[in-house]
């Protein structure tokens, strides 16, 4: 069996017939009679499969009885046009080599749709449906995306390190990394454990962000970003909240708040476009997905828009851009305020919930928002402080059907203002002299934001829980595969 192998993505293409080729897959199904199979073969490589038609009385009796649905196969055989609808091309198998049998008494994944909720329950095997092969290939073209615009902007891939001694966003939901024993730790004279005998001399957590370490590259090279795994020890079992996800984080020296806005938005609505342009398959996939799951609903819990159209439209206008004291305006003349139908109520100061960003989005502005502007005092310390003394040039994206998706701001690179604004906020200036010391030395204006990876694939692929669009979700009390 000693022919090359082909993806059957581009076999489904070829218009090369009658020609030997061989691929290697997993069997999705199996149907046809006495004299003849069907076996449907997908590699992975689209979310298609290839048709492998069996004459039966030319082949082993237990070869054919072991082709059955999750077995691994390899196969030789002549590529033909196809006279059956929705494929051009077939293969006539002339030899078949199964690599691993899979008991249909035994094997999880029937022919039948298994809920989400179950398929993360074996998300070892999850890939292997169609939803999320669609979503994974979806993922890798995303990251692909990101890189490519970045790299054709002039910016660098700047790795930020994951071990950390300090607390960027200064919320205290960091995952400890330590080598200390936990049951025997040492300890000081007053009680407290001595993290000078820990591994790194102090006390050290998983990063909730690059962006501190982004700046510091940002104030040499000018442009650069940082993608990698971010960790949050906050306890939010939400369908949009992940312990362990990944963060797209650029720095621009000599950004302000506006710049940083331009950039965040081109960059969404470009990655969108490369969706479209790169990933219709899968996509016209998960939207008929979603089609399927809506007839079970009630009208008013239904989509507005299909998935494609849903993406198209966000290429075609402007996001709206207000202050978070108009957003707080526009939110307290609502009717759901006046109705008292939100959870949360409205007033200047609050953090905004979900329920108030989906509002603005989905409800009165009818397309993605961006506000800036919010009050200090629900912000990281970083922020550039407005002249008004309340305000910082914070900005954040909200996206239908996902709140926000981008957060970021205009830094403070006032020397005083920042170190002022540590103290305030109780953040050990020990653990960030490096950092202070880029507003000492040739310091710049500038500016950064974050993308939450994820938050990005529930929009791409409409997808309603972000555990689905991760291949092994991290989440408070699960951390199985
Ligand atoms: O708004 P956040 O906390 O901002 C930062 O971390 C800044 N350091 C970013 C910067 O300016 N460089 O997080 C940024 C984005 C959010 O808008 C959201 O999309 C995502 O990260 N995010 C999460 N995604 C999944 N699970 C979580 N627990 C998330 N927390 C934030
Ligand atoms: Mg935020």
């Amino acid at each position: 069996m000693e022919k090359r192998r082909s993806f059957i993505k581009d076999l489904l293409q070829s218009t090369e017939v009658d020609r030997d080729v061989n691929v290697k897959g997993w069997v999705r199904t199996k149907r046809g009679n006495k004299q003849v199979a069907f076996v449907a073969v997908n590699d992975g490589s689209t979310i298609n499969n290839i048709q492998v038609v069996i004459d039966i009385a030319n082949f082993d009796e237990n070869i054919v009885k072991n082709i059955t649905t999750g077995a691994s196969v390899n196969v030789n055989g002549l590529l033909v046009k196809s006279v059956a609808q929705g494929q051009n091309v077939e293969i006539q198998a002339k030899e078949i080599e199964i690599y691993g049998t899979a008991d249909p008494e035994k094997y999880p994944l029937q022919k039948k749709r298994h809920s989400l909720e179950y398929l993360r329950e074996i998300a070892h095997l999850r890939f292997r449906t169609n939803t999320f092969g669609a979503v994974f290939r979806i993922r890798h073209a995303m990251a692909f995306a990101i890189h490519k615009y970045f790299n054709d902007k002039n910016f660098y891939y700047l790795h930020s390190p994951i071990i950390t001694g300090s607390d960027a966003e200064g919320a205290g939901e960091m995952f400890r990394v330590s080598t200390l024993d936990i049951e025997n730790p040492p300890k000081g004279e007053d009680g407290t454990i001595n993290f000078t005998e820990d591994f790194f001399g102090k006390e050290t957590n998983l990063t909730v962000s690059g962006q501190l370490e982004a700046e510091l590259g940002a104030t040499a090279l000018s442009n650069v970003y940082t993608f990698g795994p971010t960790f949050r020890a906050e306890n939010s079992n939400t369908p949009r909240h992940l312990a362990e996800f990944w963060m797209i984080e650029p720095e621009m020296a000599f950004y302000d708040i506006h710049d940083n806005m331009d950039l965040a938005e081109d960059m969404l609505k470009y990655l969108i476009k490369y969706a479209l342009d790169n990933c219709m398959d899968d996509l016209k996939f998960l939207e008929n997905r979603l089609l399927e799951e809506e007839k079970n609903k009630p009208q008013n819990e239904k989509s507005e828009m299909k998935l494609i159209e849903k993406l198209e439209f966000i290429l075609k206008g402007n996001f709206e851009r207000l202050t978070y004291t108009e957003a707080i305006k526009v939110l307290e003349n609502s009717k759901p305020a006046k109705k008292g139908k939100f959870q949360f109520p409205v007033e200047w100061g609050i953090d905004l919930q979900s329920e108030h960003e989906r509002y603005l989005v989905e409800k009165h502005y009818k397309k993605p928002v961006i506000l800036v502007d919010y009050p200090k005092n629900i912000k990281a310390f970083y922020m550039k402080q407005n002249d008004d003394g309340k305000t910082v040039r914070a900005m954040d994206i909200l996206f239908p059907g996902i709140g926000e998706i981008i957060g970021g701001s205009q830094r403070e690179e006032d020397y005083d203002k920042l170190s002022t604004r540590i103290k305030e906020m109780n953040i050990p200036e020990k653990d960030m002299w490096w950092y202070l010391e880029t507003r000492k030395f040739g310091t710049v204006p500038h500016s950064g934001y974050g993308l939450g990876f994820e938050r990005l694939m529930l929009f791409v692929t409409g997808m309603s829980n972000i555990r689905d669009v991760i291949p092994f979700p991290r989440t408070p009390k699960n951390a199985e595969f």
